[in-house]
């Protein structure tokens, strides 16, 4: 693991939930971590939890991944570190709604989170990993990407442009030795899927475990362009692949 993605690894939004459980994975198996995430008080607690545990160096970075300047800061505050992992996870939407109940500005923050500052991710970052010849990058995606879904407009596109710029990445990046995985994920236990549940007065139902998640996704970086956790066939084709696009969009407005 720290030959090929060490010694630094970064998790944007990485205090919490997915993020938090891909921190630990990755200190566990010998990464330096960078925890980027909003709340400074969750950030330093979660940090001090991750040295107490797995023994590793641990920064924090507190940013709103949503605000212009973000990405440049991050790759200032880390440029004195060599990082050859990252993954990045901050993208879930608390506030499922439809399309014209949600005021413009916060469809556009929610773009920049998820579109924006992925790109420019995986931009400062992924170029000197392909420099170097080795490291990783994870864009944490959803089952949202596969079909247009009522109540879903902004999130499931964004989540859609992540799934096709790991899997264009992937295409040019994996013979220069870099691995990029597209995770598409389906419902899991975390504090912001429980906030929507919550907010919606509906039962969780069946959930993975974030822990689950990140331990299969780290075992499998080399395995893209894409990893569908909890599928049969993981590298398989969309679940809604052999309906027409009519129907899948059906099927997805029926989820919610
Ligand atoms: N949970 C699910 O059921 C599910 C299903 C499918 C796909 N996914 C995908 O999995 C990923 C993780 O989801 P999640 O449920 O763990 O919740 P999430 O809200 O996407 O991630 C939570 C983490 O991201 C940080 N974060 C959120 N917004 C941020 C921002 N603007 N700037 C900086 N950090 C930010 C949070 O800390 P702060 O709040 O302190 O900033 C926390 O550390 C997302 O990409 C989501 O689309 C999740």
């Amino acid at each position: 693991m720290t030959s090929k993605y060490g010694p630094w690894g970064i998790v944007a939004g990485g205090s919490d939930g997915i993020g938090a459980a891909f921190a630990h994975e990755m200190a566990a198996r010998g990464l330096n971590v960078v925890l980027v995430a909003r709340r400074i008080p969750v950030l330093e607690a979660f940090a001090e939890e991750i040295r107490a545990k797995h023994g590793v160096e641990v920064r924090t970075v507190a940013l709103d991944l949503s605000a212009s300047g973000a990405l440049a800061e991050l790759a200032s505050v880390t440029s004195d570190i060599e990082v050859g992992l990252f993954v990045y996870n901050a993208g879930g939407d608390d506030f499922s709604t439809p399309f014209l109940d949600k005021d413009l500005a916060t469809h556009l923050l929610l773009v920049h989170r998820n579109c924006d500052s992925v790109l420019e991710a995986a931009y400062r970052f992924g170029g000197p990993m392909v420099t170097r010849g080795r490291g990783g990058v994870v864009l944490v995606t959803s089952g949202a990407a596969w079909a247009g879904g009522a109540t879903l407009a902004t999130y499931g596109a964004t989540k859609a442009f992540d799934l096709i710029l790991a899997e264009a990445l992937w295409a040019e990046w994996h013979a220069s030795g870099v691995d990029v995985l597209s995770l598409v994920l389906g419902k899991t236990d975390t504090p912001s899927m429980r906030r929507v549940f919550d907010a919606k007065g509906e039962p969780y139902g069946e959930v993975a475990d974030p822990a689950d998640v990140a331990r299969e996704a780290l075992d499998h970086l080399g395995d893209g362009p894409t990893w569908i956790f909890g599928s049969p066939d993981p590298t398989g084709a969309s679940p809604l692949g052999a309906l027409s696009r009519r129907d899948a969009v059906l099927v997805m407005s029926r989820a919610r």
